[in-house]
């Protein structure tokens, strides 16, 4: 049943209005519909009309009040166009559901107690019988009854009375956004005045108990909404707004119109339950949310191929309000992580896909790194080869021409080259093109025979002009890029993409020959001069990673420390020494090298750097992690050892924590943060260099300092620092203890007890942890936080997962199965983990394909849980 974006047809009915009436019910719940439609004109007579529907009971249908004989197969029902009249018609049905059976997260559920939805991206087709496709979209009206006393659902409250409550949302919505939620919950409420005046009811809803933990999600919801009317003028719409936090949710969180729903993870905070990192990851998602508003909801997609014009551009907005909230730099450097870890990794392997992918058979599968961040990072380069300003413009025409409509990618690129009359016709094949371009460099440097002159650096781009440099005046440094996209699954062939190449040149005194320029990069090799330069330049290239895109240069390692020292780009002065230690491990593990004892001192001289900001300092602190090492040796053609690559990363850590101890002691004791706790970025800076530090130390003062920590701390951020310093060189059996018999009653804490211990295992511990842990009382495998926590924690414990036995794959593979049965979202989004066998030796592949080929021999294994598998064994 595969689903291809050249089929798509318009529908063939449009939906005028819906009403609702929900009569909740734990194992019997009534819905009825009434729904006003009309036959499309756009696409001619004759259809029958298509109502999805899936796990529904029907009870009775009318057209037009005449009961009609439908017979629902297992995807929902059709009525024949001849028994429809020709003009505006209403179909009532009614369907009865069970909330409690549905382990699926999906549709309509129960958990802990309440009722609670999601419906994107095909979860209202088991709410009732409907067109359930985005490009329907329809106002609608919602009556909910039940015993409990809370219950929402999108748009306005019109009218509440003992066990029932209406609302009534007037902005046309597709049916993903639908949500509803029932529960015995407790508000935090606030307030906001639009620019446009309109008074918005603010409102987050818990269990009780939790009422404590809304004020950060709250700060950060006002703040949203006022950086979306400053940066992009967009106003809320509504009078009222809800956040409901749920426990049990397959995803982060959902943008549902006028009332999100999340994951209880993703908004739930206070400084003694929440890390620095919770609280960011809150912020960033609350944003998200909030900003789909405008960018999902007002203007929303015509089809699931068309994802990332949603996805992306709210990925990319809420990481332009996070560098405004916070740091630019350590902004964009944790993206380029999170990129290349989840999204180059994507890339390269059997899942990799389009931006717009032109086939699935189960949407919930492209909710990916690709679509979300590699989407993001498409805006980003669009945005900077237009400007700033032109960008500003075209958003504007994006959201006059197309507010209440549903798009395609197309009709976004349309708006950018009609706002600047630029050709997107080759940039567009970001879109359809999968693979990360590697982008290699080679250069030359014809020493000039006289000085440079006064005027500075002359640029040519040789593709388009042959003008040679002026002779006599200055060197002349030539750069020839070159772009390559590897074949992927389905696509064996590649063309060339527009990679703009943001580029300084430094001179080998440390000082700025030539501030930042954006080549653009358009053919497979380009060639580009630079004359009437002083001196032979090193290039900081890729400055604030303006592309997503792989870079191989032949850079010495003198290079990389006069870059990682003097760089004024922070994205590529923290590349510099991120492929310095890249180097040194490599040669650690391939030739059996010690630790290259330049990175050590080039980073004693970041550590001691006052001038830096601290949470600068803590990411050059960290070194590449053991997967990124490991697709980095497999892309230069090794057979990636995880055995080895830990060795190595740990050896690394000791000489580290030997050579520099007394820095980073003195870094440990410079940067506490006395005083109440507070999450910002300036003391969340100095709380991640300083647990960096302390990290280093604990493998030298048997513990002390992290002991004390631990025992001290008033805050998560740095219990969880100390408690895992510990764990990472085998000590804190004590702390595991204490930690547990803390927070029991805390459940996200105690998620974050259940992924430590796995995650910070020796690899020849991890699945043996992983697996006593799962027979603790507190695993609840049907939560998907808790089961995220063990054994998302196992896949991502390199070493402990690829255990040359095969135990960590074949225990995954069991967890998988047995999840799957219950919830295929969940267990196929973890599937994920296999999707890197073709890296490793003869034996890792042998047991990570016997894992797949295991997985798809279950009999009744689900259609996401096939799809993914299926694709990764190629
Ligand atoms: N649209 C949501 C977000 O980006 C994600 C929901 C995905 N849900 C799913 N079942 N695939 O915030
Ligand atoms: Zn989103």
């Amino acid at each position: 049943q595969t689903v291809y974006l050249r089929d798509y047809t318009p529908p063939p009915y449009l939906v005028d209005h819906v009403t609702l009436e929900v009569a909740l019910h734990p194992t019997a719940t009534r819905v009825r519909s009434t729904i006003r439609f009309r036959r499309n004109p756009a696409t001619g007579p004759g259809h029958p009309l298509r109502l999805d529907g899936e796990e529904l009971t029907l009870i009775a249908a009318q057209v037009d009040g005449v009961d009609i004989n439908a017979e629902p197969d297992d995807l929902g029902l059709s009525i024949p166009s001849h028994l429809l009249p020709d003009t505006p018609f209403v179909w009532e049905a009614e369907v009865e559901i069970n909330p409690q059976a549905n382990t699926t997260l999906d549709g309509l559920y129960m958990s802990n107690g309440m009722y609670s939805t999601q419906c994107e991206a095909e979860g209202f087709r088991k709410i009732t019988f409907y067109p359930d496709r985005p490009d329907v979209m329809a106002p609608f009206k919602v009556r909910v009854t039940s015993d409990l006393p809370v219950m929402l659902s999108n748009g306005n409250p019109v009218a509440s009375g003992p066990g029932w409550a209406e609302w009534e949302d007037p902005h046309p919505k597709p049916s993903y956004l639908f949500a509803l939620v029932a529960g015995d919950l407790q508000p935090t409420r606030d307030t906001f005045s639009t620019m446009e005046g309109r008074h918005v009811d603010l409102g987050i809803w818990v269990r009780a108990g939790d009422s404590d933990k809304t004020a950060y999600a709250m700060d950060a919801l006002k703040r949203s909404m006022l950086w979306d009317e400053a940066v992009y003028g967009r106003a809320y719409d509504l009078d009222v707004f809800n956040i409901v936090a749920v426990d049990d949710f397959n995803m982060g969180a959902m943008e549902n119109k006028g009332l999100n729903i999340f994951n209880s993870r993703c908004v739930l905070a206070s400084p003694a339950t929440a890390t620095d990192a919770d609280y960011a990851s809150i912020e960033r998602i609350i944003a998200h949310e909030y900003f789909h508003n405008w960018t999902g909801n007002r203007i929303t997609c015509r089809d699931w191929f068309q994802l990332s014009l949603k996805e992306g551009l709210t990925v990319f907005r809420d990481q332009q309000f996070m560098g405004d909230m916070r740091s630019h730099a350590v902004k964009r450097i944790g993206d380029v992580l999170s990129l290349r870890a989840r999204q180059f990794r994507e890339d390269a392997g059997p899942l990799a896909h389009a931006v717009r992918p032109e086939a699935y058979a189960e949407i919930n599968n492209f909710y990916t790194a690709t679509i979300y961040e590699k989407g993001a990072e498409v805006i980003r380069m669009l945005r900077l080869l237009v400007g700033p300003d032109a960008y500003a413009a075209a958003l504007d025409l994006y959201f006059s021409r197309h507010d209440g409509q549903a798009c395609t990618i197309d009709d976004w690129l349309s708006v950018f080259s009609d706002a600047t009359g630029r050709d997107l016709s080759q940039f567009k094949r970001w879109y359809g093109q999968a693979g990360t371009p590697h982008i290699s460099v080679t250069e030359d440097w014809v020493p000039g025979a006289d000085a440079a002159a006064p005027g500075g650096v002359t640029i040519t781009d040789t593709t388009t002009s042959n003008a040679e440099a002026p002779a006599g005046m200055g060197g002349t440094y030539t750069l020839t890029l070159r772009q390559d996209t590897p074949a992927t699954p389905g696509q064996p062939l590649k063309e060339p993409l527009v990679i703009p190449v943001a580029l300084g040149l430094i001179g080998p005194d440390g000082t700025d020959l030539l501030p930042t320029v954006v080549l653009e990069l358009t053919g497979p090799e380009q060639v580009f001069r630079f004359g009437n330069l002083p001196a032979r330049p090193v290039p900081s290239i890729l400055r604030d990673f303006s592309a997503p895109v792989i870079l191989s240069r032949d850079t010495t390692d003198a290079e990389r420390a006069l870059l990682l020292a003097h760089d004024t780009d922070p994205v590529t002065r923290w590349e510099a020494g991120r492929d310095l230690a890249r180097a040194g491990l490599e040669r650690m593990i391939l030739n059996g090298a010690g630790p290259d004892a330049g990175y050590i001192d080039a980073l004693g001289k970041m550590l001691r750097d006052a001038t830096l900001d601290p949470a600068f300092r803590a990411l050059t602190l960290g070194l590449p992690s053991q997967d990124d090492m490991a697709q980095g040796l497999f892309t230069a053609g090794h057979t990636p050892d995880p055995d080895a690559i830990h060795r190595a990363t740990q050896g690394l850590r000791r000489a580290i924590a030997t050579v520099l101890h007394d820095d980073l002691a003195q870094v440990y004791d410079g940067m506490s943060t006395p005083g109440a706790y507070d999450p910002g970025a300036v003391p969340a800076g100095k709380r991640a260099l300083r647990l960096g530090a302390l990290a280093h130390l604990t493998r030298l003062d048997d513990g002390a300092r992290a002991r004390a920590l631990f025992t001290s701390a008033d805050n998560m951020t740095e219990a969880m620092g100390a408690w895992t310093a510990l764990l990472t060189v085998g000590l804190g059996v004590e702390e595991t203890q204490r930690f547990y018999t803390r927070w029991q009653a805390e459940r996200l804490v105690i998620d974050k007890w259940f992924a430590a211990q796995v995650a910070c295992a020796a690899p020849d511990r991890a699945v043996a942890v992983a697996t006593d842990l799962s027979q603790h009382a507190d695993f609840n495998w049907k939560n998907p936080n808790r089961f995220r926590a063990v054994f998302g924690a196992l896949s991502g414990n390199a070493a402990g997962f690829h255990q040359a036995s095969g135990a960590g794959y074949a225990l995954l593979a069991d967890w998988l199965i047995q999840l799957d049965a219950a919830n295929p979202q969940t267990a196929a989004r973890m599937s994920s983990a296999f999707e890197t066998w073709r890296r490793y030796d003869p034996a890792r592949r042998a047991a990570m394909t016997a894992a797949l080929e295991r997985m798809l021999a279950h009999p009744g294994l689900s259609r996401d849980m096939t799809e993914m598998v299926s694709r990764m064994r190629g």
